[in-house]
């Protein structure tokens, strides 16, 4: 047999059927073979996992690395270096950048600084807004992973679209087969509602989530699946927070609308509570869509649980420590990171008891690559995959430390939380980025991640925007 470049064994590999006691083989990029130590051929290299679990990387749909911008809060190195610290090997990253990802040049400049920055794989979100519906293909043509529809404000004041250059959007996305991710929660409703409570001096930390109830982040949920459900585009539902509204996904996924959603740790572990503990640093908390009210959490875990909810992703939304502590709740800046404490959080879940590592498996690695077309060559260690490798111990008592992030937002709400697992070693496409902590890969390993959507099922295409100017009486 010709040698291998590298073996790791003595590996319980997990999938989301099964776990196995086996050795994975590895040829250049990608698993040659899965299978008993015996029958592996010859290897250059050999890592012993010591009968840990080995576990696909992780794919998360929902980062944002702040450059080119905000190089001040994150940068491609510190953002995909905190990644591979936290077993995630594949970002997909968010247009709310400066310039916002809205145009081709804008496209470019961040495709250059993530190649030569990167160490773990990543795609790039386009922007889908007012402005930019005639040149979605062009973004589409210039290697976009997919779109994202900010509906509600948030970080970076992107101003939603109208629902008319959002349905034309879905209608060209549609023909295409991309999916589209939507932060969905209705703007009227929250600036009406924390308009009237800044002008009655309310700042406090809890009127955040008074400014967005629910029923904002429900509104536009089933909104964005009608526009699905009639163009036929593909739908992906960003940072689910709430109980509320699961039954419009559960019926969006009955008729056959291709709908995926994420949820977040934060949305499965905090509540407001835990807000409120926080004294006058509760914006450490503050984030769109808002940590809910004690009740949510359970539900949530239901709800991936029964496969309504597909998949876990970070929203790692990095600032700085002084812009998450300032006195009104109104001038801290949303969100917090994420990406490197996803995986810890939820393999101490899966050590609790509350999921398998074969269900977190499909959560964190398997059904984001299926959403984003990446699967079988991601998500999955088996032969002709891309080496994307995490081993993990299960067994490591430890605090979160804030001080400790590689990402540069040194701020986060699970400082001092307690977890019992970690990765250990981090592989991309069979190149140790990440051992022991310690981020060994040089910038600018990380690629774009090759995808391949399903063909696509554009729906009512004899009403869409273009049809129309088409009529000849
Ligand atoms: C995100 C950010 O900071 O970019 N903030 C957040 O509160 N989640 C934007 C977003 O995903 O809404
Ligand atoms: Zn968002």
């Amino acid at each position: 047999m010709q040698p291998v470049d590298m073996l790791i064994k003595n590996a319980k590999v997990v999938s989301p059927e099964s776990t196995i006691d086996a050795c994975i083989a590895i040829r250049g990029e990608i698993i040659v073979a899965v299978g008993a130590e015996e029958a592996m051929p010859p290897a250059k290299q050999v890592i012993d996992a010591g009968g840990k679990y080995v576990i696909p990387g992780a794919i998360d749909s929902h980062v944002h690395f702040r450059t080119p911008g905000y190089e001040y809060k994150e940068d491609w190195y510190t953002g995909t270096g905190a990644a591979a610290r936290g077993g995630v090997t594949t970002v997909l990253e968010m247009p709310n950048t400066n310039p916002p990802t809205g145009t081709v040049a804008a496209l470019t400049q961040k495709q250059e600084i993530a190649h030569s920055q990167a160490v773990v794989d990543f795609g790039i979100y386009g922007l889908l807004d007012e402005n930019n519906i005639d040149i979605l293909e062009d973004l589409i043509a210039g290697g976009v992973s997919g779109f994202k529809c900010f509906m509600g404000n948030t970080f970076g004041n992107l101003p939603a679209p109208s629902d008319g250059a959002m349905l034309e959007g879905f209608e060209i996305l549609a023909q295409h087969g991309m999916r589209c991710t939507v932060h969905a929660e209705n703007p009227s409703i929250m600036a009406r509602r924390q308009g009237k409570m800044e002008k009655a001096g309310r700042t406090d930390s809890m009127a955040h989530l008074a400014a967005r109830p629910a029923v904002c982040a429900m509104e536009a949920v089933s909104r964005a699946a009608i526009f699905a459900e009639w163009t036929g585009a593909r739908l992906h539902i960003a940072h689910k927070s709430s109980a509320d509204g699961l039954y419009f996904v559960r019926d969006a996924k009955r008729r056959g609308v291709d709908i995926t959603v994420e949820t977040c740790p934060q949305y499965l572990l905090l509540n407001t509570d835990m807000m409120q503990a926080l004294g006058k640093e509760g914006g450490i908390m503050r984030v769109n869509p808002p940590i809910r009210e004690p009740g949510h959490e359970e539900p949530l875990w239901q709800a991936l649980l029964d496969g309504t909810v597909d998949m876990i992703a970070t929203d790692h939304a990095p600032h700085s420590p002084e812009e998450k502590t300032r006195a009104s709740i109104w001038e801290c800046d949303c969100g917090f990171p994420g990406v490197e404490t996803q995986m810890p959080l939820m393999l101490t879940e899966v050590n609790k008891g509350r999921a398998t590592i074969n269900q977190y498996v499909a959560w964190s690695a398997a059904n984001p690559a299926k959403a984003w077309g990446f699967y079988p060559r991601k998500g999955v260690i088996q032969a002709g995959a891309e080496a994307d490798i995490v081993i993990v111990d299960m067994n490591k008592d430890e605090t979160i430390d804030q001080g400790g992030l590689f990402s540069k937002s040194k701020i986060t709400p699970w400082h001092g939380r307690k977890i019992s697992a970690k990765p250990v070693l981090t592989m991309v496409r069979g190149r140790v980025v990440m051992q022991d902590g310690e981020i060994i890969a040089a910038a600018g390993t990380g690629r774009a991640a090759r995808q391949q959507m399903p063909a696509p099922k554009p729906r009512n295409l004899d009403k869409t925007t273009a049809a129309i100017l088409d009529y000849k009486a």
